[in-house]
């Protein structure tokens, strides 16, 4: 059968039809909201690079906290920026830590918001590198050894989950069996699995002061140019024991969620990174694109893509529409 018996159009009609027969929906279920968190006091400063993402110090961030909870997003994923640098980032297991601190404001005060944390080097040591280095390059087991101390100070501090996103090798195997022999053995893992070496983090890397120093990340994050080499890591991952998979960025690697979708059962996130939020931002504000419905059709791609969850600095502009009924 063909046209002109076959005719697509018929089930396009209206917007009731296509109600019905629509595939994919974005749900505020489905987002993650990333918090900066940074030294000082009384401190609620709006990125430059990143219009509507603002840093808190730890005294303002429960309120920025409460409103991602009251609009009904379930999670967020908190990064540090300490007051303090040095060669191998040790705020990341101190009592006093940035994340330390913050974390224990959130969980006192707002308990029923999940909240997951980046646990990473790069925004705490001097050098800018996500681990300790040796020469020129990144230790790969120093940096383990140094992971699984973070980690246990995450989780022992409140974190509900563990998000690993340096690229090192059996990062996960490693927090996996600290945090069995500490008794954690509830608090899952979401690998950032397949994290691309990518331009699109150049906002962050200011806000969060996380730029390396020298060189570049190439020599662990991934080459763009890698698919197959992606599924390697993420088939690596689940073995290591990752209870929930990451690709990053999403939308230049829309084709990488897809395989990823249908190489493992577990639950895929995909991280919509700073620079896809700043460049849509700016089109907006220059007038070239219209900023709302561009986010929406970006979201909707990565989840028809085969992510089950985003995170996406654009979360809480979402929420709103879809509460406000506009979704
Ligand atoms: C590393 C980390 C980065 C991002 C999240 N975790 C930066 C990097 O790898 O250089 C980027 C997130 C974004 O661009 O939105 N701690």
């Amino acid at each position: 059968m063909k046209f002109p018996k076959l005719r697509p159009r018929r089930l396009r009609s209206n917007e009731n039809i296509r109600r019905l027969v629509r595939e994919t929906k974005l749900s505020i279920d489905d987002l993650i909201y990333p918090i900066f968190v940074r030294y000082g006091e009384n401190i609620v400063e709006e990125m430059q690079s990143m219009p509507g993402v603002f840093r808190y110090s730890v005294d303002k961030v429960v309120d920025a906290v409460k409103e991602v909870r009251d609009l009904g997003i379930p999670a967020i994923i908190l990064f540090g920026i300490p007051e303090h640098k040095d060669e191998v980032g040790s705020d990341t297991w101190s009592e006093q830590g940035i994340i330390q601190r913050a974390l224990r404001e959130i969980k006192k005060h707002v308990p029923d918001i999940y909240v997951i944390t980046d646990v990473c080097f790069c925004e705490y040591t001097i050098h800018g590198h996500c681990g300790v280095l040796r020469g020129n390059t990144v230790d790969n087991d120093l940096t383990l050894e140094n992971l699984k101390k973070q980690a246990i100070s995450h989780v022992e501090n409140g974190a509900d989950m563990l998000a690993p996103s340096g690229m090192m090798d059996g990062m996960v195997q490693a927090i996996r069996s600290a945090l069995d022999s500490a008794g954690y053995y509830h608090i899952p893992i979401m690998a950032y699995s397949a994290k691309f070496a990518s331009s699109f983090y150049g906002p962050f890397r200011e806000v969060a002061e996380s730029a390396p120093a020298f060189g570049d990340r190439k020599s662990y994050q991934m080459d763009p140019a890698n698919a197959r080499e992606a599924l390697k890591e993420v088939l690596l991952d689940v073995e290591e024991g990752a209870d929930i998979i990451m690709v990053k960025p999403a939308l230049a690697y829309l084709d990488i969620i897809a395989k990823v979708r249908e190489v493992t059962l577990l639950p895929v996130c995909a991280y919509n990174v700073s620079g896809e939020y700043a460049m849509i931002k700016a089109g907006g504000r220059l007038g070239w694109i219209d900023e709302q419905k561009v986010m929406l059709e970006t979201l909707l791609s990565i989840k028809r893509a085969g992510a089950d969850m985003i995170i996406t600095y654009f979360a809480k502009d979402v929420a709103k529409m879809i509460n406000k009924g506009l979704l």
